[in-house]
């Protein structure tokens, strides 16, 4: 793989730079925000990564339901092997092409199960309006799961809060004023949003776009879509026993009680436990947190944001 010699004191000193959190600060490249050890990996992707017209792309801001996904789209496509989930993180199985392929461990497409089946599954935070014209050309297809964004935040400022790189707490006033400015790793999210919304109105059959909640609401029947869109419906002898056991299989009850999930053990490429991306999988958590003046602001913010574009939380 090429290198450009990027390095992040390259970007450190060229680009806007915004506290975010504690003392890391974000970098503002081509719109969007990114923490300094993702950007040369994101550079990489849009100078290097050629997708093939059978790759299947999973899109999404952070927190919005990534994991669920990687593990609901490993077994719709490897249906024979979907018990790997039993031992191994969806992380694991399915790379986030930034962090994973092209960041700055670098590891090999062939180390990941699911880039060696018969559709690539490659994971990105990375927006559309950078990605755009990476994917665009190869006709590969994906799929981007969005999340109301009161959760999002939500559920961002606990994975923080449990990072073990932040010493100090994270007031959630701070992270609020962060995620309604715009200054979120891959944010703003509103824009991150609207996208891929644009993008999946323009070419539905090439961009599949679901929702967290509709997810949750009737799994069984978005993952019938999914499939279909995967163009491997369930629709053979039996198949409607293996779409029961997927749809249980990848719950959040089933998959984050896998020893693997549970695990406090890290991965080579983010220094946080397994058991990080699994924590209550409900909707509609941040009234447990938010108050009522933060709430109004995020509704307002989201109404003006998605007011003209047909989408709406
Ligand atoms: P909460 O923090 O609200 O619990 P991501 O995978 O994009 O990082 O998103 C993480 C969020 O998805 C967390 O939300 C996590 O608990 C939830 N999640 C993980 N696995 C899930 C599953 N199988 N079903 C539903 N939610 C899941």
């Amino acid at each position: 793989m090429e290198n450009n010699g990027d390095s992040n004191e390259d970007y450190d000193s060229s680009l806007p730079a915004e506290k975010w959190c504690g003392d890391e600060q974000l970098y503002q490249w081509k719109g969007f925000w990114f923490r300094l050890q993702y950007l040369p990996g994101t550079r990489q992707v849009l100078d290097n990564f050629k997708p093939l017209p059978s790759d299947v792309i999973l899109a999404s801001f952070p927190k919005t339901g990534t994991t669920w996904l990687k593990a609901l789209l490993y077994s719709i496509i490897n249906r024979s092997s979907r018990v790997c989930l039993r031992t191994t993180h969806p992380h694991m199985l399915v790379p986030t092409l930034e962090v994973q392929l092209y960041g700055a461990q670098q590891q090999s497409f062939s180390t990941f199960a699911s880039t060696s089946s018969p559709a690539r599954i490659l994971a990105t935070h990375l927006p559309h309006q950078l990605l755009a014209d990476t994917v665009k050309p190869s006709d590969c297809r994906m799929i981007y799961v969005t999340r109301n964004p009161k959760d999002t935040l939500t559920s961002f400022w606990q994975f923080v809060l449990k990072s073990r790189s932040y010493e100090e707490p994270w007031p959630l006033e701070v992270a609020v004023e962060k995620f309604c400015s715009g200054v979120v790793p891959f944010g703003p999210y509103y824009d991150h949003v609207l996208g891929y919304w644009k993008e999946s109105l323009e070419r539905p059959e090439k961009v599949f776009f679901i929702t967290y909640e509709e997810l949750k609401d009737d799994t069984r029947t978005h993952v019938k879509r999914l499939a279909d869109f995967l163009g491997c419906p369930f629709n053979g002898d039996g198949e409607e026993e293996v779409l029961e056991e997927i749809v249980i299989g990848c719950s959040f009850e089933k998959l984050s009680n896998y020893e693997v999930n549970k695990s406090s053990e890290h991965s080579q490429w983010m220094k946080l436990p397994f058991s990080s991306f699994f924590r209550k999988g409900d909707v509609g958590d941040h009234r447990n947190y938010l108050n009522n003046e933060m709430v109004e602001r995020i509704d307002t913010i989201t109404a003006e944001k998605f007011h003209e574009s047909g989408f709406m939380y």
